[in-house]
């Protein structure tokens, strides 16, 4: 058994990203500046869109793409329930009305006959989540948007990089958010980026990003810049520091080559548990290039004596951290007793949340750490087979 806790999750950062943050502090300028100019320009390149907008975090990206479509109180925008807390909160914010809907039994993304039973005339938008790095079935998704005229805005906190049918995600809806939590592909601590082909959101995301002040309102400091300035709305502080984007620039150059490592180690764990009955391991669908921001299990409950939780237990045991994600959001307190949303109603969600685990999968990782994971999945499962 390993001595060491191995972590579910350590980010890739090394010399590169601190001389560069150095510089950043040595500069007197920390705040949004030239790096993040510099961090945007070459984000919106890498993934072939118009616009990108840097901000401090994938929340505050999906939140000012649902002002950028004019959602308004009393609006419903349908989102996964298998999703992280941020893809649902920012609909209240506007006093619109998430909708949940249930995933695909398979790949746990947003199931697009799901998003079309529950679309009614309040609905004014679709954010599909692409869960662990898969992007989410967009034909479906944009037709169906293309036929109720509704919105779409991509949660993409995992999907970078990531394709689908050969086109980029960040490309394909009205509006694709990403995130730069220390978890993610790439990270900047917390951070988020906004992308989309759209002149007037991009004008719009921008300008609310900072305040609702009229355009570059960042410069105010600097030479080229001047103190007089224009509220043109009431904005909000979203805006990413230039020490972030000074990570940021630094992580995308190695974008692809921490994807290659990345889906290396899934196909490692593929090949180790693919003949094993007492778990499923990821599909993935042909017309996807999938992220692998995580790998997700899915135990089968029925060929085992113990739970998913006390699985996790287990590998905790031998020191191996985990995840799951998610706890469907109609599962938590708030969904349930104040929404009154019912498990009967999410039945997929409901159920793969019982078997899901998301197991470490970093571009750290040794050879020997992921042995070891595979080591302490098959000897729980061994010891503890029906
Ligand atoms: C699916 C999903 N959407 C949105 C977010 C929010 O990202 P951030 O922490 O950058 O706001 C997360 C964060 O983990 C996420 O997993």
């Amino acid at each position: 058994m390993r001595t060491e806790f191995l972590p579910f999750h350590l980010p890739d950062i090394d010399e590169a990203e601190i001389s560069s943050v150095e510089q950043i502090l040595r500069s007197g300028w920390l705040t949004t500046g030239p790096k993040v100019r510099e961090f945007e320009r070459h984000f919106a390149e890498f993934v072939g869109a118009r616009h990108a907008i840097a901000v401090n975090s994938c929340t505050a990206a999906l939140h000012l793409a649902l002002d950028a479509v004019g959602i308004k109180e009393g609006d419903e925008v349908i989102v996964p329930t298998l999703t992280f807390a941020a893809t649902a909160e920012v609909v209240f914010y506007f006093r619109a009305r998430p909708v949940l809907v249930d995933c695909c039994p398979k790949t746990l993304n947003i199931d697009p006959e799901q998003i079309e039973r529950a679309i009614t005339p309040r609905t004014r938008a679709i954010i599909p989540v692409h869960f662990a790095g898969q992007p989410c079935q967009m034909d479906s998704i944009r037709d169906i948007a293309q036929r109720h005229n509704l919105a779409v805005i991509e949660d993409a906190a995992h999907a970078l990089p990531a394709r689908y049918r050969n086109r980029m995600v960040g490309t394909i809806g009205d509006i694709t958010c990403f995130s730069f939590y220390a978890t993610k592909t790439i990270t900047t601590g917390e951070g988020g980026m906004i992308t989309t082909d759209n002149d007037e959101y991009a004008e719009r995301m921008r300008i609310m990003s900072l305040h609702g002040i009229s355009k570059d309102a960042w410069k105010r400091y600097t030479a080229e810049g001047s103190w007089r300035y224009d509220i043109l709305f009431p904005g909000y502080k979203y805006n990413l520091t230039d020490i972030a984007g000074a990570l940021g620039v630094e992580q995308l150059k190695k974008c692809c080559r921490f994807y290659e490592t990345r889906k290396q180690l899934a196909h490692r764990f593929d090949h180790a548990f693919a003949n094993i009955p007492a778990l499923t391991i990821p599909f993935v669908d042909d017309a996807v290039e999938h992220a692998w921001h995580l790998y997700v299990i899915q135990l089968n409950l029925e060929q085992l004596a113990i739970n998913r939780d006390r699985f996790i237990e287990e590998l905790k045991l031998v020191n191996i951290g985990t995840s799951v994600h998610f706890i469907p959001l109609h599962l938590h307190p708030f969904y349930r007793d104040a929404l009154h949303y019912d498990a009967s109603e999410f039945p997929r969600a409901t159920q793969a949340f019982d078997q899901i685990i998301s197991l470490p999968l970093f571009t750290r990782m040794t050879s020997q750490d992921q042995q070891d994971v595979i080591d302490a999945v098959q000897n729980t499962i061994k010891h503890h087979r029906r």
